[in-house]
């Protein structure tokens, strides 16, 4: 029809939402019925992890039928959540926690108090590939900055001072998906001075705190030590393995008057949404309690599975198993004969074994493979055995 206009689509979104080839072939091979063991798996819910039959129950206490906005969440569950903070010795002041329905959310809500569209946040690289995603859907641009391997993963400095002068906040994560580095205490008084030097908010995304490997000198809780406006996320997705049930926090830290004025934003971006469900809400003190058992079979297996990648790594000499202080993943260094995508799609047809390659994270150069820790065990070791074997020839 003539004049008929399109409707407008925001540039935030990007340009193409297909599945990349890897993610086709995943489906393909699914829709074949292939039997295809999944080294990606990141979520516990599918990695046959014990839960409690009556974990939920706590759910069904019939306080929820009480509707009681709060634009922070309720007292007694944000109370819970600070109180859990002492399993890491961290004092955490119930005041200083805005219950959100997950870290992404949280990611969003930071974005909106401090940032306006065409502002830049810092993100580390290599780095969980979300990130670019949540800043571009708030109107944002990225400045990477380098995490560099020296045996362990560490901020490269000079990259991250290299941040244009729109920058507003630098987002650490700690441990790091996937490097599994932990920002050091050395890091982050180098980091509170950066951000005091140029204005900038710390934001210290650590989900995976809870599940350290091999690392003596984390600096867990930012927030909590910062002299600078500084947020922790946390929530029950990866600190209790329960991911579907949505619930995520925000600690505020800092000098009192930023903090006061972050706590004005924020009550005003979380009055708009109220997204937190009341029954998790009023469950949490128990989902946090019962949350242990979970994360304690999560961190076993964890550890078990590290464990069978690093014996099988030493008889691949040409395959290095990297430094994994914490969280859920690893990096395996792989010979650079051939392009990461060829290897992983040679590894799904072959060997029906699915890794990620590191590009998806945005290594600086190949060839990385990147797995998960959380598969069966039954699965995970001979798959292990196979995509190294696979790498190495
Ligand atoms: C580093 C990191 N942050 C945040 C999230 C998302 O957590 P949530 O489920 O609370 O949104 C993930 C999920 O894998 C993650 O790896």
């Amino acid at each position: 029809m003539p004049g008929r206009l399109e409707p407008p689509f925001s540039r935030r979104l990007p340009a193409s939402v297909e599945p990349n080839a890897f993610s086709q072939v995943v489906a393909a091979l699914k829709d074949q019925g292939a039997p295809l063991v999944d080294l990606t798996e990141s979520n516990p819910t599918r990695a046959e992890i014990p839960y409690p039959a009556d974990l939920l129950t706590s759910l069904a206490d019939s306080r929820a039928l009480q509707y009681d906005p709060n634009p922070f969440g309720l007292h007694d569950a944000r109370a819970a959540v600070a109180a859990d903070h002492a399993r890491r010795k961290a004092l955490v002041n119930p005041d200083d926690v805005v219950l959100t329905a997950s870290t992404s959310e949280a990611y969003s809500w930071l974005f909106k108090l401090l940032c306006d569209p065409g502002d830049v946040v810092a993100v580390p690289r290599p780095s969980y590939p979300l990130f670019d995603h949540l800043t571009s859907l708030e109107g944002l641009d990225v400045h990477p900055y380098a995490l560099t391997y020296d045996g362990r993963w560490s901020i490269d400095f000079d990259t991250l001072a290299a941040a244009p002068e729109r920058t507003r906040a630098v987002l650490v994560v700690s441990p790091n998906n996937p490097t599994g580095s932990y920002v050091t205490m050395a890091e982050m008084r180098e980091l509170a001075r950066l951000c005091s030097q140029r204005g900038w908010a710390l934001i210290a995304d650590e989900v995976f705190a809870d599940y350290p490997l091999d690392q003596t000198d984390p600096a867990t809780d930012v927030a909590r030590r910062a002299d600078v406006l500084s947020f922790s996320l946390g929530g029950l997705s990866k600190t209790a393995g329960l991911p579907q049930l949505k619930l995520g926090w925000i600690v505020i830290g800092g000098p009192a008057s930023q903090k006061a004025r972050a706590r004005e934003g924020l009550e005003l971006i979380a009055d708009t949404f109220l997204s937190v469900a009341t029954p998790v809400q009023i469950a949490a003190s128990r989902l946090l309690s019962a949350g242990a058992t979970i994360r304690g079979a999560i961190h076993q297996r964890v550890r078990h599975n590290l464990t069978v990648l690093r014996a099988a790594g030493r008889r691949f000499a040409a395959c290095e198993v990297l430094k994994v202080e914490g969280g859920w993943s690893a990096i395996i260094r792989v010979p650079s004969t051939r392009p990461e995508e060829e290897l992983v799609l040679d590894l799904l047809e072959r060997e029906h074994v699915v890794v990620h390659p590191g590009y998806f994270f945005d290594f600086p150069r190949e060839a990385y493979l990147v797995v998960s820790l959380l598969p069966d065990p039954r699965q995970f070791a001979p798959a292990i055995e196979r995509v190294l074997r696979v790498a190495s020839a």
